[in-house]
């Protein structure tokens, strides 16, 4: 849906009567003006207001008119500017096109003339936005088409057989909403993609959104979008995540850490598949799926009152819950096997192999970080390897974390292993959680969850 949107401007010229004379002109236009005398009354109007068009005048008393335009074209690099010159200064006019001003008018000239020159900004304005919306659009569908490429489930234990039906049942039905359940790191986001890319809707936006990651305050317009003006900072009409995504699949990441207040407006929209944006009245009609995963227990969250039962009942019309590694330990192989492949490849190191020590070794792991731990851990070990076989030697986790039996003792304090474990890593990575959350073969968002939880705080002079 293509809006034409009204165009502002800001008059900066020190003559009082033309200021107002322009103004009235305008009164009534498809724009909307404000008038200045002066560079610092301009200033403040530009700051709180977000002008398309700076109509300039370069021989304003006591500044340099250029120097003003060298200063907004720095600040407001989106803006356009017509200068208006004195009759005769044409080295002034060269100056101001050489430091990016759009047009220029020379004094006295007719009002037709300054509209004119005010349509050719618009036109090329609006030029401008359908660049940067088609440009984002294609920065979006480029980032689909990688992921698309050498995306594999590897696994062969009959529950990631089991899984693999599952996402095969689920691409077949493109309507159908699925949750998936699984720790983190057993592949929920893979399997999530792997669905959309095998079904219909293949060829439009998958969209993952992790909703614990954007503030409280922005989710809204974020999921549905919001019409310029509607609140300070909506500087521009924007899609919301269900419009992106129509025809497409939405994947909802960390779907139990929803805000309670946001739920039932996504029951509804899931529910009817139509929108309105954040300060608008407009339905808009949008056709997505909805592929959510949680890595916590969501029917907990449901007794606990924090998650809408009728959410997660449209949310897993399909459930696949994907099983720990340690439940599977028949995959590690295969795994291995294919992280070290393409880890090789990656780092120029051909002819690798895995000595059979390592299999056997690390199957009495329990892999914390499931399939995402055993990739980094593949990673470094390619890394750090000086010759053709990759030993146990070469898996430094190995030697940080004592491997532990899949069957512990239950002596053993698991809290306070975690908490040292966190700890150890934030400082082998000098406090810089994402290379903390990567050693801990977690996500950020994991480690930041489980600080918060075990109050691990850090001071500053320590932080990244
Ligand atoms: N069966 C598999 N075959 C190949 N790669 C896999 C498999 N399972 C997981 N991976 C890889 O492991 C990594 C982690 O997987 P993914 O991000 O899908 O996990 P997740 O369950 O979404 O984790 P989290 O809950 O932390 O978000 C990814 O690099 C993914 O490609
Ligand atoms: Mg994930």
């Amino acid at each position: 849906m293509e809006r034409k949107d009204k165009i502002t401007i800001l008059i900066l010229d020190d003559e009082k009567q033309f200021t107002e004379e322009l103004s009235d002109f305008f009164q009534g236009s498809d724009y909307e003006s404000f008038e200045a005398n002066t560079a610092e009354v301009a200033r403040k109007i530009l700051v709180e207001n977000k002008i398309d068009l700076l109509i300039l005048d370069v021989r304003l008393p006591g500044v340099n008119g250029l120097d003003i335009l060298k200063e907004v074209k720095v600040l407001f690099p989106d803006m356009e500017v017509i200068i208006i010159s004195a009759h005769g200064d044409m080295d002034t006019v060269i100056k101001a096109m050489r430091l990016g001003a759009f047009d220029y008018l020379r004094k006295p000239f007719r009002f037709i003339d300054i509209q004119i020159a005010i349509e050719r900004t618009q036109k090329y304005l609006q030029l401008q936005r359908k660049l940067k919306q088609m440009e984002e659009k294609n920065s979006l569908i480029s980032k689909n088409l990688e992921e698309r490429i050498d995306r594999q489930f590897i696994g062969v234990s009959p529950q990631i057989l089991d899984v693999f039906e599952q996402a095969v049942t689920s691409a077949n039905y493109p309507d159908a909403n699925v949750l998936i359940t699984g720790e983190s790191g057993t592949g929920k986001e893979n399997i999530a993609r792997i669905i959309h890319y095998s079904s219909v809707r293949k060829d439009h936006i998958f969209c993952a959104v992790n909703s614990s990651a954007i503030t409280e305050t922005l989710l809204e317009s974020e999921f549905f979008g919001h019409k310029k003006g509607s609140f300070t900072g909506a500087i521009s009409d924007k899609m919301g995540f269900f419009e992106v995504c129509n025809q497409g699949t939405l994947f909802l990441d960390e779907i139990a850490d929803m805000p309670f207040n946001l739920q039932a407006k996504i029951l509804r929209a899931t529910e009817e598949k139509v929108i309105t944006r954040v300060g608008d009245t407009t339905q808009i009609k949008t056709d997505f799926r909805i592929i959510s995963a949680t890595n916590h227990d969501i029917d907990k969250r449901v007794e606990k009152k924090k998650f809408r039962l009728d959410l997660l009942h449209r949310l897993n019309t399909l459930h696949i819950h994907i099983p720990a590694l340690r439940e599977r330990p028949e995959d590690i192989k295969p795994l291995l096997t294919h992280f070290v492949d393409n880890y090789a490849t990656k780092f120029n190191k051909p002819n690798i192999h895995v000595s059979a020590e390592v299999f056997s070794e690390l199957l009495k792991y329990d892999f914390p970080g499931n399939v995402r731990e055993l990739r980094n851990m593949a990673e470094r070990a390619i890394i750090l390897c000086k010759g053709t076989i990759l030993r146990i030697s070469d898996f430094p986790v190995r030697q940080q974390k004592a491997l532990v039996p899949v069957v512990q003792s239950v002596h053993v304090d698991l809290k306070a292993n975690e908490i040292k474990m966190i700890r150890k890593a934030l400082q082998d990575s000098k406090f810089n959680q994402k290379t903390a959350a990567g050693l801990l073969g977690i996500t950020r968002d994991a480690l930041m969850r489980k600080m918060k939880k075990f109050g691990i705080t850090v001071s500053k002079g320590e932080e990244e």
